[in-house]
């Protein structure tokens, strides 16, 4: 198939603001600095209520991983799963800022399990109902899994993200992998390629090999199905900037808040079990150890639905993001 790169509109306005040293990077518009504090708000609570006591246009990312109606555990479980997820879907556009993303975690494989829940239904809802634009479908290919016989074993899931805007953040540079010594000697002696991008290294594609959480991993807190921190860091650092919110409405094990306290974001992250608490003072102790790695933030935690508008209040501040030609 022919390359139709030269014809994406995106890049070419992209390709232009290089030759005029034009920076059409977002970071650019935000600076990279990290807060000296950050807050993160968290609680038991329903998807609904949490996103009811939000404003509009003050979330900069979701991390969103749902229940997809596939039995995994009691709260997996609807009868009718669209008519579930559209609500929680339009609050989530509502208080994404226009600079916000919205990552939605799943697989395509579950289709017409007890209550036909997947991603592929989620996005063909998205494609009809929503102005949110779909920017990547991200590969999460982990090398390992359950085997099969009947079919080939499964090694991926899919993270759709869908920008709110044309002027969605987004941060190449704080996720480039950086290339070996030896390839970078021949890349930075090819006339074609920009010595600058050379340097800092790779874009990661989207297709991500990383693998899931074994059970004896050191990270587990013992929630069904918790996502590795890798996953949740680059998501956060490629779709948000430090001192902006992240926002978790299906916490799980926490991990989104340990992520953001990391990474120099603020949060919110609410789950509708109980048990959230326990696992949330589990990551908490991953953050006192991994402290002694990486300097973080100062950082508190407050917890109760009804903090939630104050810390968005506190934290606005709008970057001014040139609009994309097209998201991706
Ligand atoms: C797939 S898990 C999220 C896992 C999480 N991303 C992690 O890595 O730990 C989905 C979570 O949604 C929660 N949940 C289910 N229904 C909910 C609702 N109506 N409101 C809020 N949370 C809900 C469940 O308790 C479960 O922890």
């Amino acid at each position: 198939m022919a390359n139709r790169s030269h014809r994406n509109s995106g890049l070419r306005a992209m390709n232009a603001m290089n030759t005029a040293g034009e920076k059409h990077s977002s970071k650019a518009a935000v600076g990279a600095e990290l807060p000296t504090n950050t807050r993160h708000v968290v609680g038991v609570g329903d998807c609904l209520t949490t996103l009811a006591a939000i404003p509009d246009n003050s979330i900069q990312l979701i991390i969103c991983d749902p229940p997809y109606n596939i039995q995994l555990a009691d709260w997996d479980s609807h009868s009718n799963y669209i008519d579930w997820a559209k609500d929680w879907l339009s609050e989530a556009e509502r208080v994404l800022a226009p600079t916000g993303n919205i990552a939605i975690f799943g697989g395509l494989q579950y289709q017409g399990e007890a209550g036909s829940g997947d991603l592929l239904s989620l996005i063909s809802y998205m494609r009809q109902n929503s102005k949110m634009l779909l920017a990547n479908l991200i590969i999460w290919n982990y090398p390992n899994g359950m085997s099969a016989q009947r079919f080939f074993a499964n090694r991926h899931e899919e993270v759709a993200w869908f920008a709110k805007s044309k002027k969605y953040f987004f941060d190449l540079d704080a996720v480039r992998e950086p290339y070996d010594e030896e390839t970078k000697k021949v890349y930075m002696k090819d006339k074609r390629l920009n010595p600058e991008s050379v340097e800092k290294g790779r874009n990661p594609t989207n297709v991500w090999r990383m693998p899931r959480l074994n059970g004896n991993s050191k990270e587990r807190v013992g929630h069904p199905t918790q996502k590795p921190a890798v996953v949740i860091e680059r998501l956060v650092r490629a779709l948000s900037y430090p001192g902006s919110t992240v926002l978790d409405f299906f916490a799980g094990s926490g991990v989104t808040t340990r992520v953001a306290i990391q990474e120099g974001r603020n949060s919110i992250s609410f789950d509708a079990d109980p048990i959230f608490d326990e696992y949330l003072t589990k990551q908490l102790e991953l953050v006192s150890a991994s402290d002694l790695l990486k300097t973080i933030p100062k950082f508190e935690i407050i917890k109760g639905m009804e903090h939630v508008a104050r810390l968005v209040e506190i934290d606005v501040k709008v970057p001014q993001i040139a609009e994309a030609e097209q998201p991706a």
